[in-house]
């Protein structure tokens, strides 16, 4: 018989994954010492079939479809250390003969879970030959429906991490854990998703537990609580009940944490507890506050919970200075109120929103809180809470990891450092730069520091040196920031800068400054709108790569390749430097009918699609020469504005004409976008573009197929339209579309579909809207709609020239 296969070898590793193998292969070399046979098609272990390699210490065989294993089948694998059959369809009860685990003498960890699949209602006998495994240190293995484990399991006398992965209990009796062995100190139980009924004493036989996990399973927290009844007045060093509570159907779950939920793990000496994610509404001040043992916990996490610090906030950090060891706390995702909400007021059949008045919230903002010096990890984020901090000050603080991002309160603390401070890592993402720059001190420890998604462009538009309490900064993380410019002042020196992040932005050109940072190893400006990497750029790059490795991440850009980029392309082949991807990136190739390709594919094929540059070369010079014609024509046309329609007629022929080369088909020429109050407008604008100028227009109330989804409607007509205005009146706020219309446009614009943006204000003065077309301001015309007549006839002239 043929044993050929294409396992991969590496010296005494051998993968043979995804084989189709029906049996285990035979002619790999004696001596190795790692064999992976997942993800193939053995059924069966036969009678020595392994006993060729004596030398194994790691078997994995997960993934398979075995239904049995002979009892001669681990014969002469004395030295494994580590076998796995996860996934097959071992059964507990019948697929492992007695005599089966004799050979593995050394045998210290066994994973033989995800095997039972099916739920079946009868009580199960684990068969399972364990009591062979003197040496088991850690199992992992199905929990059944009636699990009924017999004495055998004692005799794993060294087991300390037992880990149930799939898991179809629904009741654990006083008696379900009677035969454990008594040396397991980590118990995990993280896949029940039938609701679990723990008796109280269930967890009695665990004499030496240290860590019981529950996190996932349908338990409910009281339940979890409660079972930890036998392990009062004891020391237990992680109790992790991470989403443990699951909402049921049609019913209640909130929960109320009171003293008589916490009346066992009162007396415990707990490290770490995690009682994140489970529905806790509200902490009654006297529960966990009231531990005994304040002084054993590290870690505290309460994330994902949406009970408010409110009235308990004072009483809460008092609780975190007692907790004299307390390194991390983590409260965050913490949704209890939005900021100014609306409610309904209702007087019969109507209703109106009302903005809620501020008095009551007014007073719950916190003057200060002083946090404990013992605390190293904070984690605040996503918080949005109608109260606040004003200040929050840290004396000879340890603390060295801050996260305080997307905090939504009424106010943003300012933050005091006195005496030393050690703070290395701080994350301000999701919060406006407005609000966070200059709540900090000179933080001089301060390695990293991320800002993503903080509306950074406000600004990077007019200010100077924004990081200067952050000078010995090495990695900065500006992503998701709409930043396409970057003044040289704006950044600073920060002279250590190792890392800099700029992806998800909006670049079109990389920002000179970037130069001056001698030390930068890592820059990632990924997902930006770049289309060719200059020539003096990547020499600077490759100048760096000669001093030290630089990394330098560039996918998902819209590059072109073209006869004037070719030099870009040869680059990412042949420089030093380590991009992302390899530097096989994809690429716009105008020449092929605007196809995408990547990189890699163009070089192989170079001449078929870069043959003809010389020729084209010329034929650049000839459209050069041909749009500075153009160019003359139209300056002349603004000079004697009478020749207006022959300019006219020939742009547009000439750029229909390019159109139909780019292959993009317009069904109007302009779509508008405007709000109630300015129909009058609207109706004199149509009048003008689409009577006098023949010009096809968009409108919603026309033009929209009555029905259909209206933010559908308005993608699919903006896509359709080749230049868009915005008809910007007071009631702009109010619209909500528009503002969907303009992160429509700005969308299609950076894809290069959408050709002009115009907008005309009416009544509203340009500042107010200044932040809304931030992004793509360069691109925008504005005309201030004027009063007087004659002022009105140059408005209509500058619209007419833009449109065309
Ligand atoms: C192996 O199993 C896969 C998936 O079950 C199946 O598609 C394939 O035909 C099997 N191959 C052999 C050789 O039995
Ligand atoms: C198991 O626990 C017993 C006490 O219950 C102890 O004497 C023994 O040393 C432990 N064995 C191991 C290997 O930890
Ligand atoms: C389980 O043990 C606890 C504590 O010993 C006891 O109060 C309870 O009645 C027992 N439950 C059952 C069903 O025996
Ligand atoms: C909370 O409990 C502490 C002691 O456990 C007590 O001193 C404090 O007054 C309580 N606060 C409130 C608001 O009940
Ligand atoms: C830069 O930030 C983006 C988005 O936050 C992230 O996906 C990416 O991994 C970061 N790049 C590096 C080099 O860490």
């Amino acid at each position: 018989m043929c044993n050929a296969h294409t396992c991969v070898l590496n010296r005494t590793k051998a993968v043979c994954r995804h084989q189709e193998l029906t049996r285990v292969p035979h002619d790999l070399p004696r001596i190795i010492i790692f064999l992976d046979i997942s993800y193939n098609n053995l059924t069966v272990i036969n009678s020595s079939e392994l006993s060729e390699y004596k030398s194994l210490q790691t078997l994995l065989m997960n993934d398979n479809i075995l239904e049995f294993l002979h009892f001669d089948a681990f014969c002469g694998l004395s030295l494994l250390i580590e076998l796995s059959l996860a996934r097959n369809n071992l059964h507990v009860d019948r697929a492992y003969p007695n005599g089966l685990f004799k050979p593995l003498i050394n045998l210290s960890e066994l994973d033989i879970s995800q095997n039972m699949k099916k739920n079946t209602n009868d009580s199960t006998k684990y068969t399972i030959p364990v009591n062979e495994l003197k040496h088991l240190n850690k199992l992992t293995i199905d929990l059944v429906h009636q699990p009924h484990f017999g004495e055998h399991f004692r005799k794993m006398r060294e087991l300390e991490v037992l880990i149930f992965d799939f898991c179809f209990v629904e009741l654990l009796t006083n008696k379900t854990f009677m035969n454990m062995p008594n040396n397991v100190s980590e118990l995990f139980l993280n896949t029940c998703r039938h609701f679990v009924v723990i008796e109280t004493n269930a967890l009695f036989y665990f004499n030496n537990l240290n860590t019981l996990d529950f996190s996932g399973s349908n338990i409910h927290l009281s339940r979890a609580l409660n079972a930890l009844y036998p392990f009062q007045n004891r020391k237990i060093d992680n109790v992790l009940f991470r989403g443990i509570t699951y909402q049921e159907l049609g019913q209640d779950v909130d929960i109320v944490l009171t003293n008589d939920m916490i009346k066992y793990i009162k007396s415990m000496c707990v490290q770490t507890l995690d009682l994140s994610n489970n529905l806790i509404v509200k902490i009654v001040n006297e529960s966990l506050l009231s531990l005994d043992h304040p002084e054993c916990l590290q870690n505290l996490l309460l994330s994902a919970n949406r009970f408010s610090l409110d009235n308990f906030a004072t009483d809460f950090f008092k609780f975190l200075h007692r907790a004299k060891q307390l390194k991390l706390v983590d409260y965050s995702y913490i949704p209890i109120a939005y900021n100014e909400p609306l409610f309904l007021d209702i007087n019969g059949n109507n209703y109106r929103k009302v903005l809620g008045v501020d008095r009551y919230y007014g007073s719950k903002i916190i003057p200060f809180v002083r946090l404990p010096s013992h605390l190293e990890y904070v984690r605040f984020s996503h918080i949005m809470a109608a109260t606040g901090m004003k200040e929050i000050v840290l004396a000879n603080s340890s603390l060295r990891h801050l996260e305080i991002s997307n905090f939504k309160t009424y106010v943003f603390p300012k933050f005091t450092f006195e005496g030393t401070n050690n703070l290395t890592y701080l994350d301000i993402s999701g919060i406006s730069a407005e609000t966070t720059i200059g709540k900090f001190p000179v933080l001089q420890h301060l390695e990293s520091l991320v800002m993503k998604n903080a509306q950074l462009y406000k600004l990077l538009w007019n200010n100077t040196n924004i990081f200067k309490w952050a000078p010995n900064l090495q990695s900065l993380d500006l992503s998701y920031n709409y930043i396409w410019r970057i003044q040289d002042a704006t950044l600073g020196n920060l002279p250590y800068l190792r890392n800099l992040n700029l992806s998800h932005n909006m670049f079109n050109v990389i920002p000179k400054v970037l130069m001056t940072f001698k030390f930068l190893a890592y820059l990632d400006l990924s997902i930006n709108q770049l289309t060719n990497i200059p020539k003096y750029i990547r020499d600077w790059v490759d100048l760096q790569q000669e001093k030290r490795q630089f990394n330098f991440f560039l996918n998902k850009n819209p590059y072109i390749c073209s006869c004037d980029t070719i030099d870009f392309l040869f680059w990412t082949s042949k420089t030093k430097v380590k991009l992302d991807r390899n530097g096989n990136y994809l690429c716009w190739i105008p020449i092929k009918n605007g196809k995408s390709r990547y990189m890699h594919n163009i070089l192989k094929f170079f001449r078929d699609y870069f043959g003809e540059c010389k020729a084209k070369m010329w034929l650049q010079i000839g459209t050069g020469l041909l749009s500075f014609t153009i160019c003359a024509l139209l300056i002349s046309t603004l000079v004697y504005n009478f020749r207006w329609r022959i300019i006219f007629f020939f742009y547009r022929t000439f750029r229909r004409f390019v159109e139909r080369r780019l292959d993009v088909m317009f069904k109007y020429d302009v779509y508008v976008s405007y709000s109630d109050d300015c129909e009058a407008f609207l109706k004199l604008l149509s009048g003008v573009i689409e009577k006098d100028w023949g010009f096809k227009m968009c409108c919603q109330d026309r033009d929209f197929t009555v029905g259909a989804p209206s933010a559908d409607e308005r993608v699919k007509h903006i896509h359709c339209s080749r230049d868009i205005i915005f008809l910007v009146t007071p009631s702009f706020n109010d619209n909500e579309w528009i503002h969907f219309e303009i992160e429509r446009a700005k969308y299609e614009k950076i894809t290069k579909y959408l050709q002009k943006i115009v907008v005309i204000t009416k009544g509203i003065s340009l500042a107010d809207i200044q932040s809304e077309f931030a992004t793509i301001w360069q691109e925008v015309l504005f005309i201030e709609w004027p009063t007087e007549e004659e002022e009105k006839a140059k408005a209509w002239q500058k619209l007419k020239l833009w449109l065309f």
